[in-house]
């Protein structure tokens, strides 16, 4: 764990990892709409959550007003910021299945200021059948979210690790697609059955659906292994591939086990720097306010 830093520096002057500056986002005078963005890989263990958090967290600190949608039946999101969802009575499962449900009253705000989460617990995961029998099954999310749109500047959706009902919701509420992606071998693995779905999804349900990136979680620059994937990711997808990639280290897991955000667990550490130069990559290319 004390070399642990210097992980994140090796990431850092790694040359696969461009040195690219993006400014710091100017503050907002007013806040709303919000933009929708789904954070998708149907494989588990990529950096879905840990990017909702991380990048949840770092888009807060600029100033900008966050929701965090817990849409996984493992509740990690939730776990993660210190909300104890399994003994929560009402969660997004509630206001999924219940007309007229106000989300507000389940918004639950943390211990950062302008990041609130809506929460998710293993009820969730009766819903991928309940919906299937729903009038507009397909757009239940979308429905559900509507009402708080204006009292933030992003929602960011963690998706469970499948392609089925509930992520087609996640899609199909979206106006943007994250796809996380393990700086590994088998990476790649799945990534076009992901992108086709996405786009019968923009082709049938929802024509506004963009990806607007695929990011590189989990590199480790010091190994030839981490660097080559990396090349190849980028020589797959081109200008999809975020500039900003996330190092591997263990102040992520660190981080979760104390509830908090790595911006504030461990605020100078470089990967608390990545994610808030993801937040400022997204402001600079016009994908959040
Ligand atoms: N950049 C990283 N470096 C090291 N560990 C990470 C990193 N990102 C995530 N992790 C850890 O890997 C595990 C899976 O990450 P998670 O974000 O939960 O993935 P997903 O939501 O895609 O299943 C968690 O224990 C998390 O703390
Ligand atoms: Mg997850």
């Amino acid at each position: 764990m004390g070399a642990d830093p210097v992980e994140g520096a090796a990431a850092r002057e790694d040359s696969a990892v461009a040195a690219v500056e993006f400014p710091v986002p100017a503050p907002l005078a007013s806040h709303g709409p919000a933009r929708i963005v789904a954070m998708c890989n149907q494989k588990g263990g990529v950096g879905k959550t840990t990017t909702t958090i991380n990048l949840g967290a770092a888009l807060a600190e600029y100033g900008r007003r966050v929701l965090l949608v817990d849409f996984d039946p493992q509740g990690a999101a939730s776990a993660g910021l210190g909300v104890s969802a399994n003994e929560l009575e009402s969660t997004i499962y509630t206001a999924l299945m219940t007309p007229r449900f106000d989300i507000r009253t389940i918004v639950h705000r943390t211990a950062l200021e302008g990041l609130d989460l809506v929460p998710a617990n293993i009820d969730l995961s009766a819903a991928e059948v309940q919906l299937v029998n729903e009038v507009a099954r397909e757009q239940a999310l979308a429905r559900v979210l509507r009402p708080v749109l204006d009292d933030y500047d992003v929602v960011l959706v963690d998706c469970q690790p499948s392609l089925g009902l509930l992520t087609v919701n996640a899609l199909t509420a979206a106006h943007g697609v994250i796809v996380p992606l393990e700086t590994e071998f088998f990476a790649l693995r799945g990534v076009a059955l992901l992108l086709e779905t996405i786009e019968k999804v923009r082709d049938r349900l929802n024509p506004r659906l963009r990806t607007d990136g695929i990011l590189a979680t989990m590199y480790d620059g010091r190994t030839l292994h981490s660097r080559e994937v990396l090349a190849r990711v980028r020589e797959a997808f081109g200008e999809d591939v975020f500039t900003t990639v996330i190092g591997r280290t263990v102040k992520f897991p660190d981080a979760s086990v104390a509830t908090e955000p790595i911006t504030t667990y461990a605020p100078t550490h470089p990967g608390a720097e990545a994610y808030r130069q993801l937040a400022r990559e997204l402001v600079a290319r016009g994908d959040v306010a």
